[in-house]
This record gives C-alpha cells, sequence and structure tokens, in this order.
C-alpha cells in the first residue's frame, strides 16, 4: 500500500477526464473509469493507493454518485480496482501486468500493444550464437566460486579496450562490471552520495535514474536543456554548478535520452573543470555512446578531460547490443573501484559469469553488430520523422544525430493526455512529464526509434487519429454556453 489519494487530489489528477476520445460515444461511468485506468497506465496514479470514498469522489467531480459508483463497479470488474466492504478500494493492475519502480507497467502478454515507452531495440541475430560460444567457455570458470565482484577479468579487458580505442587509455582494473549501466549508476549513487546529498541533473532526464536518486532521498537541482539543437546552455550549466555546488552531477552527454543532443568537446573539458572547482562528482552516463547515426563525429569521452579522479563514467551493452542481457560497468580510478566492489558484496556479490562471456562474445563482433544497429536505427528514425511530418506537421522535433530517441514538441500541453488516449487504441507512450520532476513537459513527448519502422508508421497514425479527436472533445467542451449572471 502507498497510501491515499483523497476526492479533490483524483479531480485533479482527472482533469478533463470528460472531454477524452470516444467520450460521446460512452456514458459517464465509462469515461470515468477509462480516464483512471489511463491514470494507472502512465504512473501518474500508483498501484496498491486507496481511492476516495465514491461520494467524496462525487462531490469533487460534481457529478452524481451513482455514476462514481457505476465507474467503480466497472474497474472492478476489468481487474484495477480491489475493494473490501467497510474498508474501501485500491489501484490494482488485470493480473498479467506488473508495475515497475517508476510506475511504468511492462506488459507480459500485450502482443497486440505499440510500445513506445520502451527506448531499447531488440536482441541483434548474433546473440544466439554468442550465447552458444559462452556458453563453451564456461568449464574455463567452472572450477571456481563464481564470484567476481569487479567482473570477469575477459570483460573488463574487452571493455578497458574500448575506452581506450576512444582516446580515454583505460586499464581492467579501472572498470568494474556491472548487472546494466542502472546498476551501475546505482552502485555508485551508494558509494558517493549519502542520504539526503544534492545531485544536478538534466531536465529532461533519464526516469530511471531520478528513481534511483530518490532512492537515495537526493536533493535535486536542475539544468533545463533546450528543445533545440543546442541541449546545454554553457553559461547556465557552469552557473548552476557553481551556485548550487551539488555534490553530484548526473550528465547524458552522447545522444541524452529523451532529447538526443550530444554535449561538444568545449563545454566538456569546460564541465569537468568547473566541477573540479566547486567540489563535484560528475557521473557520465554514456549509454549511447556507441550509436552515433549519419556518420556524426563523437567528441572525445568527458573523462578525457579529467586529471582529479572526479569522473565515474557509467555504461552497457543494453542499447547497442540487448538490455535482457543485463551488462553494465563502471569506469573509475582503480581504488574508487575497489570501493565500488566492497559496497556491491553487500547488494549482489557479483553478475553472472555466463551472461559476461556473453557480452565478451559481442563485443569481439562489436564492428558488424554496431554497424548494423547504427544503419537499422537511422532508417528507423528516419520512417518515423517522415511519419510525423506526414501526419503530425505542426509537432516540432531536431532530427538527433545519435542515439534512440527523438523528443518531439507537441502542439500543446497534451502530453499525458495523449499517451492516455493513445493507451485505449493500443500505444504506449512515454510521456513528457515522466522526465522531468514537477510535472512540467506536457508539450512534450518522448519518440523512440527502436521498433520496426512499420510499427511506427502505424503507431503515428494511431497517435495521430487520437491527437485530433483530443481537439475535437476539446473545442466542443469550449462550445458549451457559458451561464452569465
Ligand atoms: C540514460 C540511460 N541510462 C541507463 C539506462 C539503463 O540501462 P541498462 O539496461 O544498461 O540498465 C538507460 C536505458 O534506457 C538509459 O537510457
Amino acid at each position: 500500500m502507498t497510501g491515499q489519494v483523497r476526492g479533490v487530489q483524483l479531480a485533479r489528477l482527472l482533469g478533463q477526464w470528460h472531454a477524452l476520445p470516444g467520450r460521446r460515444r460512452s456514458p459517464d461511468y465509462a469515461a470515468l473509469a477509462g480516464a483512471v485506468r489511463g491514470l494507472l497506465a502512465d504512473g501518474r496514479l500508483p498501484l496498491g493507493v486507496r481511492l476516495p470514498a465514491e461520494r467524496e469522489l462525487a462531490e469533487a467531480l460534481r457529478i452524481s454518485r451513482t455514476t462514481v459508483t457505476a465507474a467503480y463497479r466497472h474497474l472492478r470488474e476489468t481487474g484495477h480496482l480491489a475493494s473490501r466492504r467497510g474498508a474501501g478500494s485500491w489501484t490494482m493492475l488485470p493480473g498479467n501486468h506488473r508495475v515497475a519502480s517508476t510506475g511504468l507497467w511492462t506488459p507480459l502478454d500485450d502482443r497486440d500493444m505499440i510500445d513506445l515507452g520502451a527506448a531499447a531495440p531488440a536482441a541483434p541475430p548474433q546473440l544466439l550464437g554468442a550465447a552458444r560460444a559462452a556458453a563453451e567457455d564456461l568449464p574455463r570458470y567452472l572450477g571456481g566460486a563464481g564470484y567476481h565482484p569487479t567482473g570477469i577479468i575477459e570483460l573488463r579487458e574487452a571493455v578497458a579496450a574500448g575506452y581506450t580505442a576512444r582516446g580515454l587509455p583505460t586499464s581492467a582494473d579501472q572498470i568494474m562490471v556491472t548487472s546494466g549501466t542502472q546498476h551501475a549508476l546505482d552502485l555508485v549513487l551508494r558509494l558517493a552520495l549519502a542520504p539526503g546529498g544534492s545531485v544536478l541533473v538534466e531536465s529532461p532526464t533519464y526516469p530511471n535514474a531520478l528513481a534511483a536518486l530518490a532512492g537515495r532521498r537526493a536533493r535535486i537541482t536542475t539544468h533545463g536543456l533546450a528543445a533545440d539543437a543546442d541541449g546545454w546552455d554553457s553559461d547556465l550549466l557552469l552557473g548552476s554548478l557553481r551556485q548550487t555546488r551539488p555534490k553530484l552531477a548526473y550528465l547524458i552527454p552522447e545522444f541524452q535520452n529523451p532529447t538526443g543532443h550530444l554535449m561538444p568537446a568545449a563545454l566538456r573539458e569546460r564541465v569537468v573543470a568547473a566541477a573540479h572547482a566547486v567540489g563535484t562528482d560528475l557521473v557520465v552516463d554514456e549509454s549511447f555512446v556507441d550509436l552515433p547515426l549519419d556518420g556524426t563525429e563523437l567528441p572525445p569521452p568527458v573523462a578525457v578531460y579529467d586529471r582529479h579522479s572526479r569522473v565515474i563514467s557509467i555504461g552497457g551493452m543494453s542499447k547497442p547490443y540487448w538490455g535482457g542481457l543485463r551488462i553494465g560497468w563502471v569506469r573509475a580510478a582503480a581504488p574508487q573501484v575497489q570501493r565500488l566492489a566492497a559496497v556491491r558484496v553487500g547488494v549482489d556479490m557479483a553478475s553472472p559469469v555466463l551472461d559476461q562471456l556473453v557480452a565478451v562474445h559481442l563485443l569481439a563482433h562489436a564492428d558488424t553488430i554496431v554497424t548494423d544497429r547504427r544503419i537499422t536505427l537511422a532508417a528507423q528514425r528516419d520512417a518515423l520523422l517522415d511519419a510525423l511530418a506526414q501526419r503530425l506537421p505542426d509537432w516540432r522535433v531536431t532530427v538527433p544525430r545519435g542515439g534512440v530517441t527523438l523528443w518531439a514538441e507537441l502542439d500543446g500541453p497534451v502530453s499525458s493526455a495523449l499517451a492516455r488516449a493513445a493507451e485505449e487504441v493500443g500505444v504506449r507512450l512515454a510521456p513528457g512529464p515522466r522526465f522531468g520532476l514537477d510535472g512540467t513537459l506536457e508539450r512534450f513527448l518522448r519518440l523512440p526509434f527502436t521498433l520496426p519502422a512499420a510499427d511506427l508508421v502505424e503507431a503515428v497514425g494511431r497517435i495521430a487519429a487520437v491527437r485530433y479527436d483530443l481537439d475535437r472533445a476539446g473545442r466542443q467542451r469550449w462550445r458549451e454556453p457559458a451561464v452569465i449572471a
């Protein structure tokens, strides 16, 4: 249980529920139930929360209690509400769904849904071969206990070689293998941030990073990124560092999630210098560094400019290879890696040896796999951009030069309403507010281009249809005669 939501709070969350698409075709109770389902789907209404009593909600919404009773009954029938006589009603999801810590729900068997909520590609065809080769390698490890808190040496060497090839000389003892980049972030926060410590993040930013920071009860300040190609405003970013002197700053300099921005070399150098001057550690998330598109040249890694062990880089296999592998890493000074390993044994001891071996084999074929990945992503991005230009020409997008997402500026503050409506037509979206802290960013929507082009085009068609429905519903509302006294 996460508590109770009061009638006025739920009414505020529901907003213009009566004006959602399809409203004119469905009775009030069904529209209300649909709006509550939408709030659950996009995580604005948590699971396990107690809904207001029927009378209280009816008063807050200024509708009849019978309508609320019918809506609650409907929600119970669809598996979105559990009620106990005399105790109340709690939100839930139908049996086959679960909810991640950020409130994003993960479909287990919903095959008809086009899922634009996740920005991660399917596995490359080489994965099976790599898994077979890894199984053949496994006997070399079976004689030992299998715990390698910093990772197996072969993988650490391969990851270190990747950094060295990018112009950042790195040895295997500067690498710690983790179970994904998210795990790397969590471990770094455990090591480098006392509970309640101050952190600067970009806004918008990666929602699960915010979840990790919430886990440390971090005090967060934000640097707002521009929606256009520039992204970071150098003076503002350096000014925030100097004024707020955070303990940590979390940055995604390569094809930032969600905006797709690429931080220029000059700013990288200045950020590292400013961070050192004010005593801030930089956590640099390089999740998308392998995915420049259209031959875009990458600036040097942020850590190239670091002479004082201020920069901790994290990265992983999920975007260039496969998220299901759960392999990530930290690159830091060797003593920091040892300290991280000491923290790690209190968490999960070590990453699975077999998965690390799979990663070694994939990295050995990085050239082919990642080149193919980039070609596919560029084609999918272009298909998405074309579909948007045709079906939603009022939306503004900056063409990302890499990564897997674009950040669309909508033609109104409708992102959450749109996500709710899209869910009804089989498209899952991550609305703009998910990428911020305070419920703003309603004018923005992240669109990943990790699905096949045909799915993206179909999804844009469905989104466009509900977008215009929202407008029609909105106009109808405005045409209602106002009472003049
Ligand atoms: C910026 C960023 N960091 C971390 C992650 C999590 O990656 P992993 O699957 O390696 O834990 C993601 C995944 O979307 C991401 O976009």
